[in-house]
């Protein structure tokens, strides 16, 4: 059964909870685009989480992983991510900020320079976490070498716990995707409600960026919770199997569950993923979203990035384009940060300094 805003926000209480960000964050509509396109398009500009300039997702999540760490009294925190990982560049921060050592293993799907640090891993260096570099080797696959990164983390965490004769070590899964984590996203869900509705508007569609799925995950499971018909469309960054809808269902309903909610996703009824924006692939530019993240720019003078928001908002416009979202509906964009990508490698960059 579907419950007010207020009634929900009883449930995050109970949970332990590191105040990071700033919330709620803005929402409101673009007005140019808007009219170009046909729709009422709004933002929700969770870019603009905190802590730094560079916000983003993952401080919703962050909230409550490191509310967990704390409160099982550990000193280490270990997460995983590309080396230009936005998720570990905020675990970085978020760890910071609560004194707790962050250790990041990152697999080097574009290679860094050692002598010219970039965007995040150039962040990750001045807020001095102890990064470990993953190359990817000859004949594995990005996958086999992620799994290689949890092993070696394993270990090391091993060894830490070990060595203080206690659990100091907490670790959090590649984009913050654990039944802690997406609660912070049921809780962004109920967010946007309370601004819908006091805007008096009804949303017809909700579209933002894929990877993990632990975004996705809180998103379907706060609809639910508060009873919305909005239709969530999620647009994948990366390859995933055909079990990834199920897989993002079970982690909704492992959160709802934490939280004592009484209700279920289910992944037929309530995911809608779209894998046909990605391409090439992870941390690989396409046109489509260079075409996207420049039109924003120009338009609203907004910034997306070419690995996750640029390619989310180039789906959402061929859905607009295409009629699949018809004329007039109420569209929200979740901008979901990762604005220093546009300072990384060339290879992620593409051609957008055209
Ligand atoms: C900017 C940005 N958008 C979207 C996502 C996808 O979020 P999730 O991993 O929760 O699916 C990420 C994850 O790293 C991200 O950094």
């Amino acid at each position: 059964m579907s419950m007010t805003a207020k009634e929900a926000e009883k449930l995050f209480e109970k949970l332990p909870k590191a105040e990071l960000g700033f919330f709620p964050t803005p929402f409101y509509r673009l007005d140019r685009l808007s009219k170009e396109l046909g729709v009422n398009l709004y933002i929700k500009r969770d870019d603009f989480t905190g802590m730094s300039l560079f916000g983003g997702n993952k401080v919703r999540k962050l909230q409550y992983l490191m509310g967990d760490a704390m409160s099982r009294g550990c000193e280490y925190v270990f997460t995983f991510g590309a080396t230009q990982s936005n998720h570990a560049m905020q675990t970085a921060a978020a760890c910071r900020r609560c004194g707790l050592k962050p250790v990041l293993y990152l697999v080097a799907i574009v290679k860094p320079d050692e002598d010219d640090l970039r965007a995040n891993l150039l962040l990750d260096r001045i807020m001095d976490a102890e990064v470990h570099i993953v190359e990817i080797q000859a004949g594995e696959t990005e996958e086999e070498a992620e799994d290689r990164a949890v092993f070696l983390a394993r270990e090391h965490m091993a060894r830490l716990n070990k060595e203080a004769g206690r659990h100091v070590c907490y670790e959090v899964p590649m984009g913050g995707a654990s039944p802690v984590g997406s609660v912070g996203f049921i809780e962004g869900y109920v967010e946007l409600e309370k601004q819908l509705s006091a805007m008096d508007i009804q949303a017809d569609y909700v579209f933002h960026a894929t990877g993990t799925g632990g975004t996705m995950a809180g998103l379907a499971a706060g609809r639910n919770l508060v009873g919305s018909e909005t239709g969530i469309i999620s647009i994948n960054v990366s390859a995933k199997d055909p079990e990834y809808p199920k897989r993002t269902a079970a982690l909704a309903n492992e959160s709802l569950k934490l939280i004592g909610a009484g209700i279920t996703v289910d992944a037929e009824r309530d995911i809608c993923t779209d894998l046909n924006y990605y391409l090439p692939g992870y941390e690989i530019p396409n046109e489509a979203a260079s075409e996207a993240i420049k039109l924003l720019a120009v338009k609203e003078g907004l910034l997306t990035d070419p690995v996750y928001t640029g390619k989310a908002f180039a789906g959402m416009l061929d859905y607009i384009r295409t009629g699949k979202v018809p004329a007039g509906s109420n569209v929200v964009f979740w901008h979901t940060g990762g604005a220093t990508a546009l300072f990384a490698e060339k290879e992620i960059l593409g051609d957008l300094s055209k």
